[in-house]
């Protein structure tokens, strides 16, 4: 029996995010104990890696943002074989998150809803956390960042440009997570009235750090999977104009008849977010790199987004009901 996969199985008679989190604290226990075995010689096969955002990824498989909320896993995650792992999505004070429960799985249909609302121990604890689990980890760390749920909308932008101060240092990449569908508001950034505005300052802030002999990070946008096709060629084209270094399509969604609060993850956004990279695709070519994430629940759908044009994928619900196993599939690919 692989110990791997019976953490994973067992936790699943336990309520989701309870599950989750020690399911998590078994692969650790197992790293600690130095008898976690990795599904891929990470690095080692030239066939896997990849070279894109100025980046090496040992292969094109990585964790979404929000699994490994505080930078308590990601090593043990790169152990396992992920090429690269989003850490976060932290916003600048620790935030307790919106009230349980907040995480519904749907086992047959392989769903998620998540109202979970940016639970973090704040930047400044997640970048110690970052810092003693770093050592031991040879992939690609991403490093997501947020909104507060107080900071009022106007003043969201100072909340990236801090939090950018904060993380830039420690990230391989940063993501700006305005497409979580759990923080009032938040998604109000995508719209016309602050994108343009906001993504200039973002963009203007890569370029003072630039000025200031950093070697800045990639700025990576992550976009939610609910835009109207006109706002997210819109989205897309400022991206391209204010030159974001990459994006992810998509976050989880808000439309879809649970009666739950909160967004849909796995099966059931696996066209919309197809729709999304293939649309991103077309508008963008071959200059702005996309990294897919959204239903991906087998190696198939690995190829697939491939083939529409992702450079890489991130898996989130595939691995929370597949295990190891989908990360070992999607590495034979
Ligand atoms: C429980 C849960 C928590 C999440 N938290 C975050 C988060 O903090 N930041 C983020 O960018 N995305 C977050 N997401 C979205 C995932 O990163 C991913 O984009 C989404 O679930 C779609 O991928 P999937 O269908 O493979 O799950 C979360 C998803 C789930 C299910």
């Amino acid at each position: 029996m692989n110990l791997n996969k019976l953490g994973i199985s067992l936790a699943h008679l336990l309520p989701p995010e309870l599950s989750n989190k020690l399911s998590l604290e078994g692969l650790r226990f197992l790293y600690n104990l130095g008898v976690l075995s990795s599904i891929s010689n990470q690095g080692s096969k030239d066939s896997e890696k990849v070279q894109i955002l100025g980046l090496n990824f040992p292969n094109k498989i990585g964790v979404a943002g929000g699994l490994d909320k505080n930078a308590d896993y990601f090593h043990v995650l790169g152990k396992l074989g992920f090429g690269f792992v989003e850490v976060g999505t932290f916003t600048l004070k620790p935030q307790s998150g919106n009230p349980k429960p907040r995480v519904h799985r749907f086992t047959k249909e392989q769903n998620i809803v998540n109202s979970l609302g940016f639970n973090n121990v704040g930047v400044y604890e997640g970048l110690k956390n970052i810092e003693r689990n770093k050592f031991s980890f040879n992939g690609v760390l991403g490093i997501s960042i947020g909104k507060s749920k107080e900071t009022k909308i106007e003043n969201a932008y100072k909340d990236y440009l801090h939090l950018i101060d904060y993380v830039h240092d420690q990230a391989d990449y940063i993501a700006i997570n305005i497409s979580s569908p759990n923080t009032e508001n938040l998604r109000d950034l995508s719209s016309e009235n602050y994108f343009k505005d906001l993504i200039e300052k973002i963009m203007n802030k890569k370029d003072q750090l630039i000025g200031g002999f950093k070697k800045t990070k990639p700025f990576i946008l992550k976009i939610s999977p609910d835009e109207s096709m006109v706002n997210l060629e819109k989205i897309l084209l400022s991206c391209l104009e204010f030159k974001v270094d990459g994006l992810i399509l998509n976050n989880s969604s808000i439309n879809h008849n649970k009666n739950l609060k909160g967004g849909i993850s796995g099966n059931y956004i696996k066209k919309l977010s197809e729709d999304n990279l293939s649309f991103a695709k077309q508008i963008c070519g071959e200059e702005m790199p996309l990294i897919s994430s959204g239903g991906i629940m087998t190696k198939e759908d690995v190829t697939k987004r491939i083939n529409l044009g992702a450079d890489l994928v991130q898996l989130y619900s595939g691995f929370i009901f597949y295990g190891t196993d989908l990360l070992k599939a999607s590495l034979e690919i």
